[in-house]
């Protein structure tokens, strides 16, 4: 484990959590005394200040990678150097320049990558996509996520260079990646239109935004983002399609509402913002957030010899998407995603979306009415005229 803090500690609570076989053998971190505190609370046999000797350290089969953005290369150029598989949170790079010099260097060396993108492990989220892989939403036209919160927890995201944006990176990371999925990974995403902007933080970076994705097959993916919304952390999707509709609310509202007048109050959730009042605890975070299927893909997929569902490549794809988006954010126009390696379909058209009623019509709609009666509404495909037809 590289790194000991906030998401090195959710890692190995998941990773060594319900009597799990997998084992932490090594923790890097910066300063000696929070490499230790991290080795005894999770009983980790080797703890050092040296990255490469924990990355180098015989009885590691693979390294994951809980560092800050701008460090990310730089652990992965090591696993590339001693042949070790490497899993890396997210982001995968500041920008697509370093996520691409990344997923060049895994494939290069011929090591098992991993992009650990929780939100799209959530049960939840996985059950969400089998339906709409199964066809219930029809065709997907639209798939909007958000997470919004009242900003990170180390001084390191707040600094432009280190962490290479504000929340457009931080968090529409996930929310791409989200739709994107809906949408279908092997849709090319084409433009982006983002509005951003600083509203509350003493910052260079953004901390509130808001973008639109076009996909070539004319589905639009939506972010929305922010570091100064109040009130916790709020993770929601909404996939429409020709069929059916998905909301999905994974933080706040999970059916667990509570009243405290804060006697006894202890930690709620993750970012919660009080411990008084009503609250929305989560029941079980590391399960909720995606961490333990996210964790049992990643190993099932390393030891079957394939590639996991989240790649470098995918971090890669996620990066040119947000790239695009702060290309937008500055010219307010839309922007190419600049892909230089893309592995999807190409030249997908829009789909159609003309329903046949009879050899005449194209049917536009039909309503059954209060007061009984069923109506269509039809478009004649010579004259274009629409008409109404009452049963
Ligand atoms: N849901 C998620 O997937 C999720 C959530 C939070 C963070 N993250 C990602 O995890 C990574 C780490 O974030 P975090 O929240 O754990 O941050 P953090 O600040 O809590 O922990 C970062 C760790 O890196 C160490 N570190 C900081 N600067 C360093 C330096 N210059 N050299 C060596 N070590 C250094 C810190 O001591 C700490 O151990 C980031 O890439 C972040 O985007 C992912």
């Amino acid at each position: 484990m590289l790194g000991s803090g906030f998401i090195g500690r959710f890692y190995a609570d998941s990773l060594q959590g319900q009597r799990s076989r997998d084992k932490i053998v090594s923790i890097y971190s910066r300063r000696e005394e929070s490499a230790k505190k991290f080795a005894e609370d999770y009983q980790v046999a080797h703890w050092t200040t040296d990255m490469e000797a924990s990355i180098a350290h015989p009885e590691v089969e693979v390294v994951c990678i809980s560092l800050p953005n701008n460090l990310h290369e730089a652990a992965v150029n090591l696993c590339c150097k001693h042949k070790k598989a490497v899993i890396c949170t997210k982001p995968l790079g500041r920008n697509a320049e370093e996520a691409k010099r990344m997923l060049e260097a895994v494939e290069k060396a011929g090591i098992f990558n991993g992009y650990l993108e929780d939100l799209v492990y959530t049960p939840k989220f996985l059950k969400a996509l089998e339906s709409v892989q199964n066809g219930a939403l029809g065709r997907i036209l639209w798939a909007k996520s958000r997470e919004t919160h009242p900003g990170p927890h180390s001084e390191w995201f707040w600094d432009k260079e280190q962490a290479g944006g504000g929340c457009i990176l931080d968090l529409g990371c996930h929310c791409v990646e989200i739709a994107r999925s809906f949408i279908g990974k092997d849709i090319k995403p084409v433009e982006v239109m983002c509005w951003a902007d600083t509203q509350v933080k003493p910052i260079d970076a953004e901390d509130h935004a808001i973008g639109l994705v076009k996909y070539e097959n004319g589905a639009i993916g939506q972010f929305e983002v922010s570091w100064t919304f109040r009130g916790g952390l709020d993770l929601r999707d909404e996939v429409m399609g020709t069929e059916g509709t998905i909301w999905l609310n994974s933080f706040l509202r999970t059916g667990f509402d509570m009243f405290t007048t804060g006697k006894g109050a202890d930690y709620v959730a993750e970012k919660a913002e009080s411990n008084s009042g009503w609250l929305f605890p989560v029941g079980d975070e590391l399960n909720e957030l995606g961490y333990n299927h996210m964790f049992t893909d990643m190993f099932n997929a390393m030891e079957g010899n394939k590639p996991a569902r989240e790649t470098f490549y995918d971090g890669y794809v996620v990066n040119a998407v947000l790239d695009a988006a702060y290309r937008s954010a500055k010219s307010k126009l839309w922007e190419p995603v600049q892909l230089d390696i893309w592995r999807g379909k190409t030249g997908v058209g829009k789909d159609k979306t003309l329903t046949e009623y009879d050899a005449q019509y194209y049917l536009v709609k039909e309503e059954m009415t209060h007061f009984g009666a069923k109506k269509l509404i039809l478009k004649d495909k010579n004259s274009g005229q629409i008409i109404e037809k009452v049963l």
